[in-house]
């Protein structure tokens, strides 16, 4: 009897402690489901409130969470993550609202180099930290092995880097036996490498080395505008055929004031439901680039106060910035996909061939089809690439490692946390609307 009661106690502490047990996630064919077989739509905020880890602060992610309910949010994604943290009680606080996470595994340190680009093994085991320490979490919805590797239209060439970590990753996840936790990646948008590298990262026959998802950080969609107009059109075409699910890895024009948010109908809804997956919202906190959907109060003098970095406080009772957030609270309330079952799809899932490999284009796409991916270790021969794509590709050598550390831009454009990586999908836009002309 007593043991009884003491065993009871310690299970009742148990699931107290623990965190709501969501369904996890899968990609089957190009949708993701649940694990109940209801098709998941992403509804989600970008959430990176340091350049550190924003997942160790259970007070603050409670505060946040709670928020991000209300605005009918069911997705974050994080940037970067500390792999040696404990974040039990912040993805418990995100789980407990029914909020998944899509994870960067990359940190400054460990980022793509498009300048010389190169893969090796110090990339490789601190994605596999990040992957251990997360993969336990149900609420852990996918992991991105890069976001905006390739930012220029000669960047085509670090496209099979992005892949063979990609392969890695996967491939660490099985031998571990963990669950088939969605990797992918997440692009820029440029309209002259985007088609290529999403179908190139989802192409072959051997699925072990594709992508299991597709992404892109889209700003097409400015002020009034429609899905004709916006490009989101030229999506959709891009997307069909693709046997991957794909989704919007980071949205939202900012200018002109206010956001209102209203590509949420069409990606949400009949134009892109079939094809599309959703979209993450750029971004929860208020900052310097000014696209928060909160705030945590006034900005401060940044050198009496350096946690708030900037000027911006960066935690404390989140408050809505208005009327952006009510715009898009309001859309996400009636927008609702359902989209198919699991036990509906599956049959047709299983028929879906893989995209073709994209040929090389002038000036554009540059990676031959045909090479084979490069092995952990090896850097761009650069001087293969005047014939395209890898050549034959060499294991990396010190000169190249040094000379690869002395060009590095990528710590930089990203190092603004997005502020660079907006810029470039601006310009990117611009190109675009250039060549539509
Ligand atoms: C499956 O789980 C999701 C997320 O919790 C939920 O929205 C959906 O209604 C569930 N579907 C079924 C059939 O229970
Ligand atoms: C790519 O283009 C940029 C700017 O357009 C240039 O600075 C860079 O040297 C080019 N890289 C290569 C490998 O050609
Ligand atoms: C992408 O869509 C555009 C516009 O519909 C089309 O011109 C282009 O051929 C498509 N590219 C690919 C690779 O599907
Ligand atoms: C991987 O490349 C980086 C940058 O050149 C270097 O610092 C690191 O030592 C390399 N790791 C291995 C295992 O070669």
């Amino acid at each position: 009897m007593f043991v009884k009661t003491l065993s009871f106690a310690a299970l009742a502490a148990a699931s107290i402690a623990s965190a709501a047990d969501l369904p996890t996630i899968s990609a089957v064919g190009s949708k993701f489901f649940f694990s109940n077989g209801t098709q998941y739509y992403i509804k989600g905020v970008a959430y990176q409130l340091t350049d550190q880890d924003p997942l160790i602060d259970k007070k603050q992610c409670t505060l946040d969470a709670n928020m991000m309910a209300d605005l009918g949010a069911n997705t974050i994604r994080v940037y970067h993550v500390d792999p040696t943290a404990n974040h039990d009680d912040c993805m418990a606080a995100f789980a407990n609202v029914g909020i998944y996470l899509f994870l960067d595994l990359d940190t400054f340190d460990t980022q793509f180099d498009q300048a010389l680009p190169y893969w090796n093994q110090t990339q490789l085991s601190a994605f596999e930290a990040v992957l251990d320490a997360f993969h336990g979490y149900s609420n852990l919805a996918g992991v991105f092995v890069a976001n905006e590797a390739m930012t220029m239209l000669n960047g085509s060439d670090t496209a099979p880097f992005v892949k063979a970590a990609i392969r890695d990753v996967k491939s660490y996840r099985q031998s571990k036996k963990y669950r088939n936790i969605p990797v992918g990646y997440s692009g820029a948008d440029i309209p002259t490498l985007r088609p290529m590298l999403q179908n190139y990262l989802a192409c072959g026959s051997n699925a072990a080395d594709a992508a299991d998802f597709f992404s892109l950080n889209v700003y097409e969609w400015c002020g009034k505008s429609s899905f004709d107009v916006s490009g989101y059109k030229q999506l959709v075409a891009n997307a069909t055929g693709l046997q991957i699910p794909i989704f919007i890895s980071e949205t939202g024009c900012r200018i002109p004031k206010p956001r209102t948010f209203d590509d949420q109908g069409s990606i949400l809804g009949p134009d892109m439901e079939n094809t599309w997956s959703g979209a993450i919202v750029y971004e929860w906190i208020e900052e310097a680039n000014d696209y928060g959907l909160i705030s945590y109060g006034p900005t401060v003098d940044p050198t009496s106060n350096t946690a708030a970095l900037d000027g911006y406080p960066r935690s404390g009772t989140p408050s809505p910035v208005s009327p952006d957030y009510s715009n898009l609270k309001s859309h996400w309330a009636t927008l609702h996909p359902t989209g198919v079952s699991l036990s509906a799809y599956s049959a047709q899932a299983a028929t879906l061939t893989p995209i073709a490999c994209p040929s090389m284009t002038p000036n554009g796409w540059a990676v031959n089809p045909t090479a084979s991916l490069p092995s952990l270790g090896q850097t761009l021969d650069l001087a293969a690439t005047s014939t395209g794509g890898l050549g034959g590709g060499k294991p990396s050598s010190t000169a190249k490692q040094g000379a690869a550390a002395a060009m590095k831009p990528a710590s930089v454009l990203r190092g603004g946390n997005e502020v660079a990586g907006m810029g470039i999908s601006l310009i990117c836009v611009m190109l675009g609307f250039l060549f539509w002309l």
